[in-house]
């Protein structure tokens, strides 16, 4: 696949798959055929045809992330599931919920607002910085843990520092410890390989608009069988089977109210657009991609990377400091002013932040992705920053 089999718009040079990744045109064609077979006869469609046509799509999508597909949900993308969970699992003012210093800031959010409404604590452990070994990633980390733990939150591949942490190291030791454990892995599934039965977690919440290519609005909870039985909806509707099937915990996600599942049917499509140019390529084109634009805005900014052996700790997705004054009282949703200049002066689109007090650029590669974007991305900094060292 190349930047032909996508709908992007032409002269845009797009590097933040990261946060929204568009999907190929069969993607959005099988999509459409599916609201047509809605349109045609809607009673058919939502009474009779949608739980088997559900039930289909979770297949490849269970394989993808290497798990029964009963043990899967469709849900609207990775915050829905994150807040399903929150709603779940029961906590109280003797209880402990624990996280890295690296989570998505709407994570903290559900889980700070969740502690607060019960009395638990929150609390954030940092990482080592720098990230170096992962022994001492996972032991830094446990320190965090006390008798009081009454669940883990953590990132499989982080939102700010683009860092693949040690998940199943970290799964492994809490199930020792009996502390079951969330994990947000929006930008794992596809990007890197994912073996739910074996990281043996007990949630898993992921959104599928990124890495792999599937219509907006997608996503997927993952729900050890241990769990199951006691998942709570986000949203109460009927509650069970809309065509009469075997009762399963995923009825309360299937139906929840009459809506458009068209995004959630596509997903096959899209694991099958990646699966036929190869994950193995896919994966490897796009992590060298973006290794190539890392070493490049290092030496451009003659700063010291985040992380030193990218090859370890990140996959199509770079994060990487960059000069310059950091925004105080950053707010969601306002923008650097040089992610606002490279959009309005060079159409690219790329995401910089301040992180810790720190200024950030993250660099994401997919399958529309070329050298030319880079370099364009490279040229366009190198006059910026010229710029902006002038007007100091
Ligand atoms: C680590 C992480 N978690 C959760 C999310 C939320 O994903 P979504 O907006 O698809 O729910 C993001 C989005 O970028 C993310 O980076």
């Amino acid at each position: 696949m190349d930047r032909s089999d996508y709908t992007l718009d032409d002269g845009v040079t797009y590097l933040n798959n990261g946060s929204f990744g568009p999907s190929p045109r069969k993607v959005q064609e099988e999509r459409k055929s599916w609201i047509d077979r809605l349109e045609r006869q809607p009673m058919q469609f939502l009474t009779r045809d949608m739980e088997p046509a559900l039930k289909d799509a979770m297949i490849p999508l269970a394989n993808l992330v290497g798990t029964a597909s009963t043990n899967i949900t469709f849900v609207d993308n990775a915050t829905f599931g994150m807040n399903v969970v929150a709603q779940t699992v029961r906590l109280s003012s003797d209880d402990e919920v624990l996280l890295t210093d690296h989570e998505y800031g709407a994570v903290m959010r559900v889980w700070r607002d969740k502690c607060k409404e019960t009395g638990a604590k929150f609390v954030v452990q940092r990482l080592p910085d720098p990230l170096t070994s992962s022994d001492e990633l996972v032991a830094e980390f446990l320190k965090g843990v006390t008798e009081r733990t009454k669940l883990i939150v953590i990132s499989h591949v982080t939102s700010a520092t683009a860092a693949i942490l040690p998940v199943k190291e970290i799964c492994h030791a809490a199930r020792r410890m009996k502390i079951p454990v969330c994990i947000d892995g929006p930008h794992a599934i596809g990007m890197i390989p994912v073996n739910l039965d074996e990281i043996d977690c007990d949630f898993y919440c992921a959104s599928c608009h990124k890495w792999i290519s599937a219509p907006f609005g997608t996503g997927l909870l993952y729900v050890a069988p241990r769990w199951q039985h006691r998942m709570k909806p986000a949203i109460i509707s009927w509650g069970g089977s809309v065509s009469g099937q075997e009762p399963s915990w995923q009825d309360e996600f299937n139906w929840i109210g009459t809506r458009d599942l068209s995004g959630f049917l596509a997903i096959p499509e899209a694991i099958r657009c990646l699966e036929e140019h190869g994950w193995e390529r896919f994966r490897n084109e796009t992590h060298q991609l973006a290794q190539y634009g890392s070493e490049r805005i290092c030496e451009l900014t003659g700063l010291e990377p985040l992380i030193e052996d990218h090859a370890v700790w990140n996959g199509s997705m770079i994060t990487l400091p960059i000069p310059g004054l950091v925004q105080t009282g950053e707010q969601h949703g306002r923008r650097d002013p040089l992610q606002v200049a490279l959009w309005k002066n060079y159409q690219i689109e790329i995401p910089i932040y301040t992180w810790k007090k720190r200024r950030f650029l993250r660099i994401s590669c997919h399958t529309y992705n070329t050298l030319g974007d880079v370099d364009h991305l490279l040229n366009a900094l190198e006059e910026s920053f010229v710029t902006s060292h002038e007007s100091v």
